[in-house]
């Protein structure tokens, strides 16, 4: 006998890896006995009730796809206490006695807004930008790192044909993980991100000089988007040092793509720990990583936590780029 069902949705920006944990949630429903329901295009969709029944056959091979295959949205409705009464009015229509949100801080704030209309919600960080204070991980992070490198990697090819400088603007709104990431796996020259306060002579013009003399010829500089104005830099940039400069900003191609193992990984161990607190009657959760293992807290707890950068990275990154 069916022990009800659960739904999956995922919300906010897309990352590698979503359908990797909607597979894992769907197959760890189905195996404990619950029926299981794909939500489209996030809240919007249990608005709209825009519910799709999902067997085990219907996740197969979607654990190498980039993108959702349950698509993503955002809903200003959804923000209003109205638009919540009856996303969870649809959600009881449906028979959903719980339901795994996939997503970033917004999502979660949604999620226990559900739970406090009566359905109880689980998150799983799902977010390029890794900017989750509670969790060490997001899914998504680890492939829109490699495709940063793989581009950076391309930019210098041609940086250092021309012995230019390439600044380079990686994704990050709040959080410079991308940055800090690809910045020393390319031996950029400087890192500029939102969480370290920076001086453009000191940090980004003394050390191209400085580098210079030691015998580099060319240059790259990765900048986080929480940071911006890159175009402005490369300009300032060969106006104070006479290298020609040029300004990349890799936008959107760092969201796509078929998900690296590490995120497959993460995302299946994610998506079975949110059926698993489902399972056990829990709500107003969210599943996290710590230390390497997943753990969960409650919702609240978790949007309260502060993010820690990682600044002895960052200092290893200032140290070795010479
Ligand atoms: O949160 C992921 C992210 O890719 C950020 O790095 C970026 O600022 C934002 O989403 C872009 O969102 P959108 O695709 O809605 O413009």
């Amino acid at each position: 006998m069916s022990k009800g069902a659960i739904a999956v949705l995922t919300s906010g920006g897309d990352a590698p890896g979503m359908n990797a944990v909607v597979r894992a949630v769907v197959r760890t429903g189905i195996n404990k006995g619950f029926d299981m329901l794909g939500v489209k295009r996030g809240y919007k969709g249990l608005l709209n009730k825009d519910f799709v029944e999902m067997d085990l056959r219907s996740v197969t091979n979607i654990i190498s796809l980039g993108g959702t295959v349950l698509y993503t949205a955002r809903s200003k409705e959804f923000m209003t206490l109205e638009g919540q009464q009856k996303a969870a009015k649809h959600c009881k229509e449906m028979g959903v006695m719980g339901v795994v949100v996939i997503g970033g801080d917004g999502s979660f704030m949604g999620a226990r807004a559900l739970s406090d209309q009566g359905v109880p919600c689980i998150g799983i960080p799902g977010t390029i930008d890794n900017d989750i204070a509670c969790s060490e991980y997001t899914v998504g992070f680890d492939t829109a790192m490699n495709t940063a490198m793989e581009m950076v990697d391309k930019i210098r090819d041609t940086s250092q044909s021309h012995d230019r400088c390439s600044v380079v603007e990686v994704m990050g709104r709040r959080c410079g993980d991308i940055a800090l990431q690809t910045g020393i796996s390319c031996g950029a020259t400087a890192i500029l991100v939102p969480e370290v306060d920076f001086n453009i002579e000191d940090d980004v013009i003394s050390r191209i000089v400085e580098t210079k003399k030691l015998g580099k010829q060319h240059f790259i500089v990765v900048v986080a988007e929480g940071v911006g104005g890159s175009v402005d830099l490369a300009k300032y940039i060969e106006k104070r040092t006479g290298i020609e400069s040029r300004a990349t900003i890799l936008g959107h191609v760092q969201r796509g793509g078929s998900p690296t193992v590490r995120d497959r990984v993460v995302a299946s161990q994610m998506g079975y720990a949110a059926v698993q607190l489902l399972d056990e009657g829990k709500s107003k959760r969210v599943v996290a990583m710590k230390d390497g293992k997943i753990v969960d807290y409650d919702i609240t707890e978790a949007l309260n936590m502060k993010r820690v950068f990682d600044i002895d990275l960052y200092n290893v990154a200032k140290t070795i780029s010479m």
